[in-house]
């Protein structure tokens, strides 16, 4: 596996491959890497002829008092796993790397950077549209894979893909949960035993809404109604949001007539996790 801290190796390895005519799949990571990540690298490896994984843990989309320096750093360990797996590029850059002294320009997906996590975490997703079209335009992949846990941000890298015009496909695999049900997070190494169990609640509150929308339920308001009644029974935990919105659009709904993302979000202690279930035809 190729180790690339440069913008301009990583490009000319990865152009390369494409000029021998070879697909080239880029999985972009913070690294801190688990199930969910690899089960991206694989899907990137069936679609793909090489792979290509980024870790940056990019400041852009922290907040000022959320955990980018606590950010789990464990690149030694990330690269082991890689390297099992059969990545043949690894593009680690520095932050001087990615965002040069006096970088000043950002892409900003309007309105739906504003919903769902982007309401509690104002500037997150325009840092993730940022640096994601910065690997774009570095990796140049043909396809690019990414998490359904992360929901809203599959939606928004979607629409910047389609209204820049850039040239990639954007493949969206689904959640990797623990046995438990868990949706598996770098941030999950944040828990205590305690909060680990509390969190559970996430998943809990989720397949409630689930079991009513099996019994044809389809008002969002008395499902939300339902999940949050699930999830008060962990009073150990802060809700950030219970939403259940058009998947293409993060707009809510009031009937569950189409596809519907069902997400929540939550605070354990300071760790703040999400999760979601998609319901519908
Ligand atoms: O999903 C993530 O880990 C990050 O938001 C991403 C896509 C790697 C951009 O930093």
């Amino acid at each position: 596996m190729k180790i690339s801290e440069t913008v301009e190796d990583a490009r000319a390895t990865s152009r390369s491959a494409t000029i021998s005519g070879k697909r080239v799949g880029l999985v972009p990571t913070m690294g801190a890497l688990h199930e969910g990540h690899l089960s991206l690298v694989r899907a990137a490896k069936a679609k793909c002829d090489v792979v290509a994984v980024s870790l940056f843990v990019n400041p852009a989309q922290f907040g000022p008092n959320e955990d980018f320096s606590q950010y789990p750093r464990t690149f030694e360990r990330d690269r082991k796993l890689l390297e099992k797996e059969g990545v043949h590029l690894l593009f680690a850059p520095s932050v001087d790397e990615m965002y040069p002294k006096g970088a000043s320009t950002y892409v900003t997906v309007e309105n739906l950077s504003q919903k769902l996590c982007g309401k509690s975490r104002p500037g997150h997703f325009r840092g993730v549209t940022t640096v994601v079209s910065k690997l774009f335009h570095i990796v140049e992949p043909h396809a690019a894979f990414f998490g359904q846990k992360d929901a809203a941000q599959a939606t928004i890298i979607r629409r910047m893909v389609r209204d820049l015009n850039i040239p990639v496909e954007i493949v969206v695999c689904p959640i990797v949960r623990e046995p438990d049900g868990l949706a598996m997070s770098s941030r999950n190494a944040y828990l205590d035993p305690q909060q680990r169990k509390s969190a559970l609640v996430l998943y809990r509150s989720l397949m409630r809404v689930q079991e009513l929308f099996n019994h044809s339920e389809r008002n969002a308001a008395r499902l939300i109604a339902a999940g949050k009644e699930t999830f008060a029974q962990e009073p150990s935990m802060r809700l950030d949001y219970f939403e259940i919105v058009d998947p293409g659009n993060l707009e809510s709904l009031s009937h569950l007539s189409q596809r519907s993302l069902v997400a929540v979000a939550a605070f354990v202690g300071t760790t703040r996790l999400i999760d979601n279930i998609e319901l519908g035809p």
